[in-house]
């Protein structure tokens, strides 16, 4: 699914969000700041796609910053942002310096490898979150942090209301049309309705043996930050 909308999923993620997941990711990069100034620290971006939240993680502190994905085509997408952008060279720090083809349950990098590892609106697409979380807790350092920004379910009432309105009927349709998949857009507001409420996610977070578990919810609560320390 992922594969066959790559080629547009660029455009529609700005239109369907009215430009808003550029804000959710550059905030996002904002509150990781601390650790992306740390020109020693490793930085890993799970379910990657075509890369934004790498990039806009990689442009705020000279952190080393690699990503990963297992859609060969969403990386092809984001290995020609990062050849487009002007003066990028191997050792550009403000790109990602590299795009990896793997499986985020089963991850091509020994234990203990980064500082941070974060994922924007693709952990709510594992198979199996538990796993999810044990394999980025594996990788990460010990004091290591985890990041992860996902879509959540407003709380009843007029917004939330209108934000179900939104997702469930028009975002598919006008989805499918522009991508030419329709099932790739009706599965985006159900796959967020069957997902974790925050807390949840918190408390599974805990329980895998993370620390500081905390999340912020922004824009009505359809979006959610949850950041943990591995201990
Ligand atoms: C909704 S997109 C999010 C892409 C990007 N992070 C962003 O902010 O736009 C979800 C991505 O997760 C990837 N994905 C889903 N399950 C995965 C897995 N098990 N391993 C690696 N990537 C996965 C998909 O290929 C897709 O590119």
């Amino acid at each position: 699914m992922f594969t066959e909308i790559a080629p547009r999923y660029d455009f529609l993620n700005h239109l369907l969000s009215l430009e808003l997941d550029r804000v959710w990711r550059a905030r996002t990069a904002r509150r990781l700041r601390p650790i992306m100034q740390r020109r020693d620290a490793r930085v890993l971006d799970l379910c990657c796609g075509t890369g934004d939240l790498a990039f806009a993680l990689a442009r705020s502190g000279p952190a080393f910053v690699v990503a990963a994905d297992f859609s060969h085509a969403m990386l092809v997408r984001a290995n020609a942002k990062r050849a487009g952008h002007t003066g990028s060279t191997n050792s550009d720090l403000t790109v990602p310096a590299g795009f990896f083809e793997a499986d985020a349950l089963q991850l091509p990098f020994a234990d203990a490898s980064f500082d941070l590892v974060t994922t924007a609106f693709g952990f709510r697409n594992l198979a199996n979150y538990e796993n999810g979380l044990r394999e980025i807790r594996r990788v990460l350092k010990p004091g290591g942090t985890l990041a992860i920004l996902e879509f959540s379910e407003p709380p009843p009432g007029l917004a939330g209301d209108l934000y179900r309105w939104y997702c469930r009927k028009l975002l598919p349709k006008i989805g499918g049309l522009l991508s030419g998949n329709p099932n790739a857009y009706k599965y985006l507001p159900a796959s967020v309705a069957r997902f974790f409420r925050p807390d949840e996610l918190a408390s599974l977070m805990n329980q895998v043996g993370y620390g500081s578990v905390s999340y912020e919810l922004w824009t009505l609560g359809s979006v959610a930050l949850h950041t943990a320390v591995k201990i």
